[in-house]
């Protein structure tokens, strides 16, 4: 990332100049998060954070569970709990990551690792392991020294949600016992819904959802220019019982477009009926590496997308979680667009 900064006097010249010339936008901020799955050509978690592109990460542990041994975390070729390996640069970035005010969540499960949860017990253990080393608790081995994260999010692609409900519920009663400071989420797959309900997550106790629309989805997904899928699955997903509902979904075309959404579709068809609900959080992206613009591109107030509606001086009062950037509160989109 750019170390370049302008002059604070310049900048708020800058900032203030775009709010007179404005005119009062009638959309709403967006919420954007993303999942870093640390692919090697990627750029540092700290750029994804200065870029101010994002108000929530994911980051992708691989996990192995199972007969009775101690879980193996490990982020590829950068950080595994059972090798030793040095982790603290990442130590680092995360802190300075939250310190921005982002959100930084140990996203487990996906496609890929050993993993699996065979019963409630091993569940409740995991809850442990991952309370102690990694969120409120304490041990002697923490992977991440003394990085608090600020939540779990559980993506269960493959198999029946009970186990990982529980690993979530156990999880939750961990938070309790600390004033429930920390995030639950979880990733279900947007068919689930019209399946066995051991495949959607247990309601209630996750703060948000983030249902994928993409991926081995067509029944759910944007496919070929035509959204009837999409929109039935969202109807019906909006009222899931959790806080929140995000839409997960491709910030590039993957290798057989399946269910990508062109940034121009989806900041004027899409976004503005999300909006309509109250449930709708924000938008999950798969994934950082992949994220060439399409961040900025969707968001109606990130000043440098295209066709950007200049925000007011309310409207970024209201941007949410660009709290405390540089100590000055909804300065991020602004100097989002002065630097870009
Ligand atoms: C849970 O599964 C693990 C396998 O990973 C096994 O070692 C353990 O005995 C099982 N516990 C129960 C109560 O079934
Ligand atoms: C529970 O987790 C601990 C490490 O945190 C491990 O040593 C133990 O074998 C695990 N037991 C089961 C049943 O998974
Ligand atoms: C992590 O380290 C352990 C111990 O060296 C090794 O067995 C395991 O294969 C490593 N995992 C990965 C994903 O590299
Ligand atoms: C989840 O746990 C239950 C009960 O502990 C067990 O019967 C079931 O096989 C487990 N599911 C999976 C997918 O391992």
């Amino acid at each position: 990332m750019a170390s370049f900064q302008f002059p604070d006097h310049l900048l708020t010249f800058l900032c203030f100049s775009l709010i007179v010339v404005s005119t009062a936008g009638t959309h709403r901020s967006l919420e954007v998060g993303v999942y870093s799955n640390q692919n090697i050509n990627q750029n540092s978690l700290l750029d994804a954070c200065n870029s101010g592109n994002y108000q929530l990460i994911n980051i992708v542990f691989d996990v192995s569970l199972g007969n009775a041994q101690t879980p193996e975390i490990n982020l590829i070729s950068h950080c595994n709990s059972t090798a030793s390996d040095d982790c603290t640069k990442f130590t680092q970035e995360i802190k300075s990551c939250q310190a921005l005010g982002i959100r930084i969540m140990l996203s487990i499960g996906g496609g890929a690792g050993k993993y699996n949860l065979h019963n409630f017990t091993e569940a409740t253990n995991f809850s442990i392991y991952l309370w102690n080393n990694f969120l409120g608790g304490q041990s002697n081995s923490r992977p991440l020294t003394d990085v608090v994260f600020d939540g779990v999010d559980i993506t269960n692609d493959r198999s029946s949600w009970d186990n990982w409900s529980k690993l979530g519920e156990e999880l939750r009663k961990l938070y309790e016992k600390q004033g429930n400071k920390f995030y639950l989420s979880a990733a279900p797959q947007c068919s689930s819904l019209d399946s066995s309900s051991h495949l959607i997550p247990q309601p209630v106790i996750f703060d948000y959802i983030s249902v994928q629309f993409f991926g081995d989805n067509l029944i759910c997904q944007y496919v070929n220019g035509r959204f009837e899928g999409f929109w039935k699955f969202w109807n019906d997903w909006k009222t899931f019982s959790a806080g929140k509902v995000f839409v997960k979904m491709l910030a590039a075309p993957m290798a057989e477009d399946m269910g990508y959404i062109p940034p121009d579709v989806f900041r004027t068809q899409v976004l503005p009926e999300l909006q309509r609900s109250s449930k709708f959080g924000g938008v999950i992206l798969w994934s950082e590496d992949l994220d060439k613009g399409y961040s900025s591109e969707i968001n109606p107030k990130a000043c440098g997308s295209v066709g950007a509606e200049l925000q007011t001086a309310n409207e970024m009062a209201e941007f949410p979680m660009s709290n405390n950037y540089d100590g000055r509160r909804g300065f991020r989109s602004c100097r989002g667009s002065c630097v870009l």
